[in-house]
């Protein structure tokens, strides 16, 4: 299979845009969509609207043109035009059932991989040092981890980087305190690590000395100086490992360690080359650099600051480093910052400065992918009752104590006997429905966090998504067809719950495109869901097991590439699915 679906269709219809209109048709726009409406064809084209517009025609006898210069025999039937300017394409259903038989036994889903890849990198995770990480670190993980996996399945090369927060001038209070502690015969508690810091935070400010031992500290920190070098290793070192548990439960693998302290050698070079090309200016003791368009409440120019008055690098100059980093060392054609909504003029800053200092060729993307904030069901930021960060750990573990209880409680109802790997079972619904039920949201909104509503069979969960693959993996078992079809399969689509099911499944492979453009998995949940709905019109309407050879095969087959679809859709998402339930 060459390509997707909708690449296939664009170059037809760009094909016949350049017949009918020349060479420089002024085309423009989306060149073919799938349809809303099925009385409108499968897709539609809009593209005769625009030509017609900038060529000051009739859009209904551009699109006429267009339709009669179309070559789409193979794969359609005849092109409908219809008011004001739409080409409307029906597959035919000998070409669907051509294709989707391609995707049978395939957990590629007969995708190719892509012909010009590039290093996509992705910064995700990213939690702060000496800290727990909190909720938002749970989104950027979870969002990231999904983004890679589609780059890396259409075969891109992806570098998943965890931008740890484990430099700064809040080093010089943390090591302070903690040798103080330690000298007073006591240590550091990583259960307790939010009080810790906020201890060391409290000292800080009520406590000029402390304060001014803290500064000399990361001073020295800086220097190279040995004790101060070895106590923040040791930091660093303590919160990896606490964080690596809530990434042994998400499953997230490939996630390397790079925070901010390793740009440190490379500061001085990126305010050298700020100061060569003159765009470095002193502003109240600090050097920064002015971007147009960047202005604060008052409407004054807003400056990047990159090196403070006492002549420390900040937050902003260390990701000025990392995008050097990865453009002209690693190569990047894209890096992509999974970051709360919170950070966004950040980043359009950090963004702005890199590209007037030239650094990024205007073919390679820097985005910043926000989202918005995890809400409790009382509305507010999901914090514990005594207003502190909620522990992933321990939110996780919820899930799937609460998830171990679904399985039973279901189990119960049915008269089913449990599975016998009831914990692999709880973790992988638990997880899955914690992971399912932010990825399904719109990444731009908060989001309310409720234990039932993501445990739930109704609606569209990840429970409700592994049930349904549980389901279809049973029957493919009991047809002898677990490990695939037997042989080659010629597939019917005489009904139309058939032909609708496999024109669901073609469409995948475009959401997962389409998901390289917006970023957003919530498409991608969305078509998983709507897959398993018009399976279940499939499933109602048409036996698979009672049915006769050769619609027996057919229909089975439907049923793998569905599991199959459903399978490496969720697998994409960071979602394990589960034979039996
Ligand atoms: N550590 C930061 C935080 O917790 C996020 C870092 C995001 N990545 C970056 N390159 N700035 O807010």
């Amino acid at each position: 299979m060459p390509e997707t679906l909708l690449a296939l269709l664009n170059a037809r219809i760009a094909a016949a845009a350049r017949t009918a209109f020349g060479p420089d048709a002024p085309v423009a726009g989306p060149l073919v969509l799938p349809s809303r409406d099925a009385r409108h064809g499968d897709y539609s084209s809009p593209v005769a609207m625009s030509v017609a517009k900038t060529l000051g025609r009739n859009p209904f006898e551009v699109a006429e043109e267009l339709a009669a210069a179309l070559e789409v025999d193979d794969l359609a039937d005849p092109p409908e035009v219809v008011r004001p300017g739409f080409v409307n394409l029906r597959l035919r259903p000998e070409w669907v059932a051509a294709r989707v038989a391609a995707e049978v036994g395939d957990d590629r889903l007969g995708l190719p991989v892509v012909v010009d890849p590039e290093l996509v990198v992705v910064d995700y995770s990213s939690p702060n040092l000496a800290k727990e990480m909190h909720v938002g670190h749970l989104r950027s993980t979870i969002i990231g981890d999904a983004l890679a996996n589609v780059f890396d399945h259409l075969g891109h090369r992806v570098d998943r980087v965890n931008h740890v927060g484990d430099w700064g001038a809040q080093f010089g209070m943390l090591l302070v305190h903690l040798e103080e502690l330690r000298a007073a015969g006591d240590d550091l508690d990583m259960a307790n690590v939010e009080s810790f810091y906020r201890a060391a935070n409290a000292r800080d400010k009520d406590d000029a000395e402390f304060h001014e031992r803290a500064r000399n500290r990361v001073v020295e920190l800086q220097d190279g100086e040995p004790s101060a070098r070895a106590t923040w290793a040791e930091l660093v070192e303590l919160t990896e490992r606490n964080n690596q548990v809530v990434y042994d439960l998400l499953s997230v693998v490939g996630l390397e360690d790079r925070g901010e302290s390793f740009y440190q050698p490379m500061l001085d070079g990126v305010v050298e080359d700020l100061t060569a090309q003159g765009l470095l200016v002193e502003d109240q003791g600090a050097k920064v650099v002015f971007v147009d368009g960047f202005t604060n409440k008052e409407g004054d120019p807003l400056p990047l600051i990159v090196r403070n008055r006492h002549g420390g690098y900040g937050y902003a100059t260390t990701d000025l480093a990392a995008i050097r980093h990865r453009v002209k060392e690693l190569g990047a054609g894209r890096v992509l910052y999974v970051v709360d909504a919170g950070q966004s003029q950040h980043f359009a800053m950090v963004f702005a400065v890199a590209r007037k200092a030239g650094w990024v060729p205007d073919d390679v993307e820097l985005t910043h992918v926000p989202f918005g904030l995890v809400l409790g069901e009382d509305g507010k930021r999901l914090r514990t009752r005594t207003g502190e960060n909620v522990h992933l750990r321990a939110l996780l573990q919820e899930a799937v104590d609460r998830a171990r209880a679904f399985v039973i409680a279901r189990a119960e109802e049915r008269g089913d006997p449990l599975p016998d790997d009831l914990d692999r079972v709880a973790a992988t619904i638990g997880i899955g429905a914690v992971k399912y039920a932010d990825l399904s949201q719109n990444r731009q909104s908060n989001y309310i966090f409720s234990f039932d509503k993501m445990l739930s069979l109704k609606g569209n969960t990840a429970p409700y998504l592994q049930y349904a693959y549980a389901r279809m993996r049973s029957i493919l078992r009991e047809a002898g067809w677990a490990d695939g079809p037997p042989g080659p399969v010629a597939i019917q689509l005489g009904h139309d719950a058939e032909l609708e099911l496999a024109k669901k499944l073609l469409a995948t492979n475009d959401v997962l495109e389409r998901m390289t453009e917006e970023y957003a998995p919530n498409h991608l949940c969305a078509h998983l869901y709507e897959v398993s709905q018009v399976y279940n019109q499939f499933y109602e309407h048409c036996p698979v097991l009672r049915s006769e050879e050769p619609l027996r095969s057919s229909r089975l087959a439907l049923c793998d590439a569905t599991a199959r679809t459903l399978k490496t859709g969720l697998a994409l998402l960071g979602i394990a699915v589960l034979e039996k339930i």
